[in-house]
């Protein structure tokens, strides 16, 4: 049999973010390199075979990034990004979620399958300064790369930005039978892709870059390094990559276009392996690739790129010869029946900087956009209307469910999305099919991940519910937050300015 080797990117080259007035081309830095940072695995406070415990702490600090003055950075359970969180399916986690920051901020957890809207941390569940939250969940669906990320209304975008955001690996029995590298930090490794701009001293400048349609900066990080380079000292190397930027798309390919083979994206493992020389991931998205350096003489360097700008080197070095191939067949991904007579959801996501829109409305904490039971299987159309200067591609994101996508504008969709996807890329002007069930009751936020467009309003939110066991939600108001944060920050709440309000007030609403 004669397997496709997949060379695009799958995405309407007309639809690239090169093509908006507001890009920021990468540059390659002129620093020198620096060995990729790894994030450490967090240690459990505690665990026994059914349970583990946890603590997560947002705090400040600053970071070694460049060459002289540090950066100022908030992270994990350290000062830039997180510590690496593995969750085994089937064991309840206790998580102490501690905020050690000036300000208020949310623990999310993109991609996991728990109860909303608490225990998923959205914009219903802040942390105030000082203060600690409790969640306990079990651990219940396949072996996947998520992530944690801040989620704070409206300032999302602002605290990802100055380094909220960190993985979460599920593991499970299936996974552990797969012959993937899993030894992590050595052939199992975390790439982390995001972009900054670093301004005087050395210090990033949040409102100085702001950009409604998104946050960008010249310089790739990568794990919070700036252009390193990974010792190989395998054949086979795993590469989750994490799309961690506020608006970039990644066009990914390695030098001498060297092929690798995509394993699993957001949701886990994929049903069968799909071969690739070019890559693209939308924010939030996730792709696990493994790489074969078996035709590279130890001492060469593979390169891998974003269109043409370097990101990671990686450094050949001796290996024992690995001849393990995948097999055909990977895992099987549930695929429900559609629950009958139930009518196609149809969400539009329109316009583009100020003017972005959820079905033609802006997200509101306290509505509720849609309702949908417990175990029902739907079909939800989702539609980038394209309908200002030529659109641009907006990533639909879920929370609280793994969905499958069906079609896009009626034709099979990618041949790297047959698995569980909880985020999607959808091209301006097309329609993009996907089949959503909810395990869990809850209020969950669904966004363009493009974080600016989400604080921009481009979000709303659903109620997984069941009609046997009804529940009310004490859900956030904007004006409760707001004079939080104007009090951390010992300023009247008149003049507090948030970076999603402008889309409000450009649009005559409020926020
Ligand atoms: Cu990455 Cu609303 O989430
Ligand atoms: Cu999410
Ligand atoms: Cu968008």
């Amino acid at each position: 049999m004669t397997k496709s080797i997949y060379t695009d990117y799958f995405f309407d080259e007309p639809a690239y973010n090169t093509h908006d007035g507001g890009y920021v081309p990468l540059e390659e830095p002129t620093t020198p390199e620096q060995p990729l940072r790894i994030p450490p695995l967090l240690k459990p406070d505690k665990e026994t075979a059914t349970d583990t415990y946890y603590t997560v702490e947002a705090q400040a600090g600053e970071t070694q990034l460049l060459p002289g003055k540090k950066t100022k950075t908030w992270g994990y359970n350290g000062s830039l990004l997180g510590q690496t969180i593995v969750f085994a399916k089937g064991k309840t986690m206790h998580i102490d979620l501690k905020n050690s920051l000036p300000e208020l901020t949310t623990f999310h957890w993109h991609g996991l399958n728990v109860p909303g809207p608490y225990t998923d941390g959205g914009c219903h569940a802040p942390v105030y300064p000082g203060k600690t939250r409790h969640i306990d969940f079990k651990v219940d669906q396949p072996a996947a790369t998520l992530w944690l990320h801040a989620h704070p209304c409206p300032s999302t975008a602002e605290q990802v930005w100055h380094g909220l955001a960190g993985l979460a690996l599920v593991t499970d029995d299936v996974e552990a039978k797969l012959p993937f590298p899993r030894h992590y930090g050595v052939d199992d490794i975390p790439l982390v892709l995001q972009d900054r701009r670093f301004h005087e001293d050395n210090q990033w400048d949040y409102d100085a870059d702001y950009d409604p349609d998104g946050v960008q900066g010249p310089t790739a990080m990568i794990n919070g390094t700036i252009n390193p380079y990974f010792d190989v000292t395998t054949q086979r190397l795993r590469l989750r990559i994490l799309d961690g930027a506020n608006r970039r798309e990644w066009r990914l390919h390695f030098s001498d276009d060297l092929p690798f083979t995509q394993v699993a994206s957001d949701g886990g493992v994929l049903p069968s392996p799909v071969e690739f020389t070019h890559l693209m991931l939308t924010c939030a998205e996730r792709a696990e690739i493994i790489v074969d350096f078996g035709k590279i003489q130890p001492g060469k360097t593979v390169t891998l790129y974003s269109d043409d700008v370097p990101l990671v080197r990686f450094r050949v070095h001796d290996f024992a010869a690995d001849d393990v191939t995948l097999p055909e067949h990977l895992v099987d991904i549930p695929d429900p029946e559609v629950t009958p007579d139930t009518p196609v959801r149809k969400v539009v996501m329109s316009g583009m900087d100020e003017a972005v829109m959820m079905d033609g409305k802006k997200f509101e904490m306290q509505r509720i956009d849609a309702r949908q039971k417990v175990g029902n299987v739907e079909l939800w159309d989702i539609t980038n209307t394209n309908d200002m200067d030529g659109g641009m591609v907006h990533p639909f994101h879920m929370h609280g469910t793994q969905f499958r996508v069906l079609s896009r504008n009626g034709h099979e969709p990618y041949a790297n999305e047959h698995g569980l996807k909880d985020t999607v890329g959808v091209n301006p002007g097309e329609t993009v099919r996907i089949k959503v069930w909810f395990e869990h009751t809850g209020v969950y936020m669904y966004h363009c991940h493009i974080i600016e467009h989400e604080d921009g309003g481009m979000m709303a939110q659903i109620e997984a519910y069941d009609p046997d066991n009804p529940k009310t939600y004490k859900l956030m108001d904007m004006d409760t937050l707001m004079n939080a944060i104007a009090e951390e920050r010992g300023i009247d709440v008149k003049d507090l300015r948030l970076a999603g309000m402008s889309s409000y007030e450009k649009m005559g609403m409020k926020m």
